[in-house]
């Protein structure tokens, strides 16, 4: 059993935590935090060991990055890039009650949470956060960087390009293509294609403003997924 380091203390961490504990899979290190008010303390019984460089001094663990929120959706990107480490240290978590179909693919430092359901021939990169009750259908495409969160529903063969937020509960129609580091308000009904870089709001979705989240030219190299699958 390898051991695995959750770079983040906050909640998509915590909620990681708990799913490599359901998964038996690895044996749980500890968090990972720059908070230096956080180093030596617990959170949910999970030690905090040190600051996220200790990825480099811990090399014969897994790492999974679990950092992010609505305003800052680029930051596992960032680390990404920060830490230089290569794909396979970087570990997948799916949690056991996630249906993962076995014609559909997860990517490196990737994490799904509980009761999300890939359907047929999905394929999802490196380092997404799939949160609860997602579901994904026939041939979605998920690039990247890209953030799910809880309850969102896509139709089949849509495409998240890299670094697209999904706000809860949003709807996807089917065959649209969410741009890059596009962010779709909770609630949310997109009939259409997203340009990148934009905030998508309502039902039907419509542009809000542009996005603050990136400054991501530099982060836009090619993303693992999105051929056919073998
Ligand atoms: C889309 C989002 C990022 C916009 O945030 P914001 O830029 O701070 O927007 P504001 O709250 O200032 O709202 C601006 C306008 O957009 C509207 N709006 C914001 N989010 C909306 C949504 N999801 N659906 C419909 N309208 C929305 C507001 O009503 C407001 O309209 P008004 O100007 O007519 O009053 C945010 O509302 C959102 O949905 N975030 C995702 C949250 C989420 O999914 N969290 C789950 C995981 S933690």
């Amino acid at each position: 059993m390898s051991g695995l380091l959750i770079v983040g203390a906050g909640g998509f961490a915590r909620e990681t935590a708990q799913a490599v504990r359901d998964t038996g899979e690895f044996e749980l290190l500890g968090h990972l935090d720059d908070n230096p008010d956080l180093h030596g303390t617990e959170v949910d019984g999970v030690p905090v060991l040190g600051g996220c460089d200790l990825v480099h001094e811990l090399t014969g663990a897994r790492v999974v990055i679990c950092v992010g929120n609505p305003r800052d959706y680029a930051a596992r990107a960032r680390l990404v890039r920060r830490f230089g480490l290569p794909l396979d240290r970087y570990a997948t978590v799916i949690h056991p009650t996630a249906a993962v179909s076995s014609t559909s693919r997860v990517g490196p430092g990737s994490v799904l949470l509980a009761h999300c359901v890939l359907t047929a021939a999905v394929q999802v990169g490196a380092h997404v956060a799939v949160m609860p009750q997602a579901v994904l259908t026939h041939d979605d495409v998920v690039e990247d960087f890209v953030t799910i969160t809880s309850g969102v529903r896509l139709g089949g063969g849509v495409r998240l390009e890299r670094g697209a937020y999904v706000g809860s509960g949003a709807l996807v129609r089917e065959g649209t293509t969410v741009g890059a580091w596009s962010q779709i308000g909770l609630g949310s009904t997109v009939l259409g294609d997203v340009p990148p870089g934009e905030v998508w709001v309502g039902s039907p979705a419509r542009r809000l403003r542009a996005a603050e989240a990136p400054a991501l030219d530099e982060l836009a190299t090619r993303t693992t997924v999105g051929g056919p699958l073998r």
